[in-house]
C-alpha cells in the first residue's frame, strides 16, 4: 500500500499525541473501533467557557492511515466550535490525506471520534446543569 506524503508526515509527525484527564469537566472523550479492522481510536478536546475547542489530544492503536486521520483531525478541530467541529467530514480528511478507497474507513474513525468526544463533553455539561 503506497501511502501519501501527507501520511507519511502525520505518522511520522504526529500532532496531538496525548491524553487529558478525562474526570475533568472541561474535556470531552470519544473513543471509537472501525469493525472493519479492529482498530480503535481515542480523541479528546477540551473546550473553554465559551465553547470552543481550546486543544484536543489523541490516542490512536491503528495503521498508518488512522494515525494520520486523527492527526489531523485534531489539528482542524482547534480553535473551532462544537458545531463546527461536527460539521468536519471524513472525505475532507480522505481528500486531504489523498487516501485510497480501502482507507476511507480510517478517516471515519476520526470523524466519529470527534462526533463521540463532542457527544461526551455536552452530556458532562448536561449533568452538571442539572
Ligand atoms: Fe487496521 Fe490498518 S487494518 S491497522
Ligand atoms: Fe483500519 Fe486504518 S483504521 S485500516
Amino acid at each position: 500500500m503506497a501511502y501519501s506524503d501527507k501520511v507519511i508526515d502525520h505518522y511520522e509527525n504526529p500532532r496531538n499525541v496525548g491524553t487529558f484527564d478525562k474526570g475533568d469537566g472541561s474535556v470531552g472523550t470519544g473513543m471509537v473501533g472501525a469493525p472493519a479492522c479492529g482498530d480503535v481510536m481515542r480523541l479528546q478536546i477540551k473546550v473553554n467557557d465559551a465553547g470552543i475547542i481550546e486543544d484536543a489530544k489523541f490516542k490512536t492503536y491503528g495503521c498508518g492511515s488512522a494515525i494520520a486521520s486523527s492527526s489531523l483531525i485534531t489539528e482542524w478541530v482547534k480553535g473551532k466550535s462544537l458545531d463546527d467541529a461536527l460539521a468536519i467530514k471524513n472525505s475532507e480528511i480522505a481528500e486531504e490525506l489523498e487516501l485510497p478507497p480501502v482507507k476511507i474507513h480510517c478517516s471515519i474513525l476520526a470523524e466519529d471520534a470527534v462526533k463521540a468526544a463532542v457527544a461526551d463533553y455536552r452530556k458532562k455539561k448536561e449533568a452538571a446543569s442539572v
